[in-house]
């Protein structure tokens, strides 16, 4: 793999962290009532960390001389508590997959730093998708 397809699979990732953004805002607010309070709360500490993953990508991208992108993935909205949680569930799956990927491809173009910036990336995510699979009762 050559740099700039790894700065364009960067933009992607970004892309995807713009989703969680706006889906953890619309879930936020419809993950309502009494038996959803912790996992609503959990969605709010989520939020914070999505906005630092974005910055960190889009720095890391300007930092190989890429243009950070502006394209959001497309969002589903939900109107169901169990159906916001299923989708972010599998968001942050794919997320972290692709983080994985990212993690090896860096160190394998020597990109030393770059792997460095995104371990907190990786080690969050999968801290996202246990929070989930428990509110999930999984
Ligand atoms: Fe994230
Ligand atoms: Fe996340």
């Amino acid at each position: 793999m050559d740099q700039e397809t790894f700065v364009k699979l960067l933009n992607d990732d970004l892309s995807s962290e713009y989703q969680s953004i706006v889906q953890y805002i619309q879930h936020g607010a419809v993950v309502t009532g009494a038996e959803y309070l912790s996992v609503a709360e959990e969605i709010r500490r989520h939020l914070p960390q999505e906005l630092g993953h974005a910055q960190i990508l889009a720095e890391q991208i300007a930092f190989l001389g890429g243009t950070p992108t502006v394209d959001v993935s497309q969002v589903r909205p939900s109107s169901d508590a169990q159906d916001a949680l299923q989708d972010d569930l599998r968001l942050e799956s794919e997320q972290l997959s692709r983080y994985r990927e990212r993690f090896s491809q860096a160190n394998e173009l020597g990109l030393a730093d770059v792997a460095e910036a995104l371990r907190p990336l990786l080690e969050q995510t999968q801290e996202h998708v246990r929070d989930l699979q428990t509110a999930l009762g999984r």
